[in-house]
C-alpha cells in the first residue's frame, strides 16, 4: 500500500493541499479560494471559518483522488500566512474576524510598543514593531473593541486555528510564534517581560511546539468525511516563509531564498541566534529545531505585478510581458518603486506609496512591465545589499513563486542580485515545506536535511549577464533614493486618500 503525507498551505487568497509520496512526488493537489475583506482603508480581515471550510474541502478532494483509492496518509502538516490574529473565547470560538498580516491599522500601537519597550524589543523579540505583527493587533482590539477583548481567553495564528479544528489540540509552533512580538526568539519561550509590560495575561498565549512535532491525529469524523485513511498524524507545521525555505532546501548558510508571492521575501538561513542586523531585517525561528532565518519583506511584490495586470485590462501574463525582453536593462530610464501597500524592508513605512519615476512619452507597456519587474527586484535587493554590508556573502539565490515562473524575470534577478539564480524543477511553494515537516515528523527521514536531499529538485540556473549587471549596479543607488525623495510627497497625499 502506498504511503503519503499531506502539506496544507493556508495562504492569504487560498488554501492549497499537496499529496506527496515517499520520493517527494506530488500525487494530487487541490485548492480553494476565500475572500479577503477590507471594511476600511488599510484593514484586511478574513473569516476563520472559511479557512476551515476550504481546508476540509481540499482534504476531501485529495481523499477522492486515484492515489488514495488504495493509499494511506501517514501525516499532515501546515504552512500558514503569518502574524494574523485569531482571538478566541473560553470555548475556543473566534470572537471577531481575523486581522491579517497585511492590515495596517495599528501604527499608533506600534509607536506605543516602541515607547514602552525601547531597545528591549529588539533584544527579546529580535524584530521591530511593525503594523503587520500580532502584538499591535492585540493592543488595537483591547483599545478599540474592549467588550470583545474582555471575552478573549486565547490567541492563535491562522494555521494554528485550522490545526486546532482538525485535531482538537491547541498549539503554536516557534517559527510562527516568532512573528507575534511576544516570543523571546533566542530563548524560545513566551516573553514574561513583554507580556507584563502590556498587562497581558500569559494564559492568552498557547503552548508552543516544534514544527515537526505531532500535535494529534485528524479527528475520526473529519477523516471519514474526507475519505482519508492512515495513521493521519498531525504535525504542528510552520510559518509560510519558514516552509517556503524548507521546501526550497534552504537549510544551511550561503544560499538566499527569493520568494515572490503577494508579498516578496529575501531570506537567509541563520545558524547563530546571536546574529545581529539591528532590526533591519526580520529574525525568526526556523522550522528546523534550534535554527533561525532572517528576511527582508517587500509588501507589494507579486501584488504589484497583478495590480499592473489589472490596470492593463487583465491581459494574460504572456501578453502583458510581451516585448519586455526587448527593452534594455533599466527600462529606458523608467523606475518603479513598489510601495503600493506601504513598505517593510528597508523602510518600515505604512504611509509610503508607489511611483513610476522618469515616465517619457516614448515609453510603452513593455517599458512599464519591465520597470515593475525591476522595481520589485530592486526592493528585494535592498536586503541582499544589507547582508553584504553586514559581511554575509551569498553565493547563490534560489528563486520561487511568481517571479520564478518567467525566464526574463529570473534573468533580471541574476543581473540585479549579481549571483547565479536557480529555479526549482518541481516548485510547489510552502506546501512542499509543510509536507516535508510531516515526512520528517513521521520518521520517513532522519531529519529535514535528509528529506530535502530527497524531495528538492533544482532546475535551471541563470548566470548574471555582465553588461546588464553593470547597468543595474549604477541604477540601484538611484532606486534607493526614490524612497527618501517621495516620502514627504506620499505623506502630503495621504489626506486625499479615501
Ligand atoms: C512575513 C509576512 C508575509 C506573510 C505572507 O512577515 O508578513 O510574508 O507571511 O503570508
Amino acid at each position: 500500500m502506498s504511503e503519503y503525507v499531506i502539506g496544507i498551505d493556508l495562504g492569504t487568497s487560498s488554501v492549497k493541499a499537496l499529496l506527496v509520496d515517499r520520493e517527494g512526488n506530488v500525487a494530487a493537489e487541490a485548492s480553494r479560494e476565500y475572500p479577503l475583506h477590507s471594511p476600511k482603508a488599510g484593514w484586511s480581515e478574513q473569516d476563520p471559518e472559511q479557512w476551515v471550510e476550504g481546508t476540509l474541502a481540499v482534504l476531501g478532494e485529495l481523499g477522492a483522488s486515484d492515489a488514495l483509492k488504495t493509499g494511506v496518509v501517514d501525516g499532515i502538516s501546515f504552512s500558514g500566512q503569518m502574524h494574523g490574529l485569531v482571538l478566541l473565547d473560553k470555548d475556543n470560538r473566534p470572537l471577531r474576524p481575523a486581522i491579517l498580516w497585511n492590515d495596517t491599522r495599528t501604527t499608533a500601537q506600534c509607536r506605543e510598543i516602541e515607547a514602552r519597550l525601547g531597545g528591549k524589543l529588539l533584544d527579546i523579540a529580535r524584530n521591530p514593531a511593525l503594523e503587520g505583527f500580532t502584538l499591535p493587533k492585540i493592543l488595537w482590539v483591547r483599545e478599540q473593541e474592549p467588550e470583545i477583548f474582555g471575552q478573549a481567553a486565547l490567541f492563535l495564528l491562522p494555521k494554528d486555528y485550522v490545526r486546532y479544528r482538525l485535531c482538537g489540540t491547541i498549539r503554536m509552533d516557534y517559527s510562527d510564534a516568532a512573528g507575534t512580538l511576544l516570543l523571546n526568539v533566542p530563548e524560545r519561550a513566551w516573553s514574561a517581560e513583554i507580556l507584563e509590560a502590556f498587562g497581558l495575561d500569559a494564559s492568552l498565549c498557547p503552548p508552543l511546539a516544534e514544527s515537526a512535532e505531532q500535535t494529534g491525529v485528524l479527528l475520526p469524523k473529519l477523516a471519514e468525511e474526507a475519505g482519508l485513511r492512515g495513521p493521519l498524524a498531525i504535525f504542528a507545521g510552520g510559518a509560510d516563509n519558514a516552509c517556503g525555505a524548507i521546501g526550497a532546501g534552504i537549510l544551511q548558510e550561503g544560499e538566499a531564498l527569493c520568494s515572490i508571492g503577494t508579498s516578496g521575501v529575501m531570506l537567509s538561513y541563520e545558524s547563530d541566534r546571536g546574529r545581529d542586523y539591528g532590526g533591519k531585517v526580520h529574525f525568526f525561528n526556523h522550522g528546523e529545531k534550534d535554527a533561525y532565518y532572517s528576511m527582508g519583506v517587500t509588501l507589494a511584490a507579486g501584488y504589484s505585478m497583478s495590480w499592473f495586470r489589472r490596470l492593463m485590462g487583465g491581459l494574460p501574463y504572456e501578453e502583458l510581458l510581451e516585448g519586455a525582453d526587448q527593452v534594455p536593462a533599466g527600462a529606458g530610464g523608467l523606475l518603479f518603486a513598489p510601495y503600493l501597500a506601504g513598505e517593510r524592508t528597508p523602510h518600515a513605512d505604512a504611509a509610503i506609496r508607489a511611483s513610476f519615476i522618469g515616465l517619457d512619452g516614448s515609453h510603452g507597456r513593455s517599458h512599464m512591465a519591465r520597470a515593475v519587474m525591476e522595481g520589485i527586484t530592486f526592493s528585494l535587493n535592498e536586503t541582499l545589499h544589507m547582508y553584504r554590508e553586514a559581511g554575509k556573502e551569498m553565493s547563490a539565490v534560489i528563486s520561487i513563486g511568481g517571479g520564478a515562473r518567467n525566464p526574463l524575470w529570473l534573468q533580471i534577478q541574476a543581473d540585479i542580485f549579481q549571483v547565479p539564480v536557480t529555479a526549482l524543477a518541481n516548485e510547489q511553494g510552502p506546501g512542499m515545506g509543510a509536507a516535508m515537516l510531516a515526512a520528517a515528523g513521521c520518521g520517513w527521514y532522519g531529519d529535514l536535511r535528509e528529506c530535502a536531499a530527497a524531495f528538492v529538485r533544482r532546475g535551471r540556473t541563470y548566470e548574471p549577464n555582465a553588461a546588464a549587471a553593470e547597468v543595474y549596479e549604477r541604477l540601484f543607488p538611484v532606486y534607493q533614493q526614490v524612497y527618501g525623495a517621495t516620502r514627504s510627497l506620499s505623506e502630503a497625499l495621504m489626506t486625499f486618500r479615501s
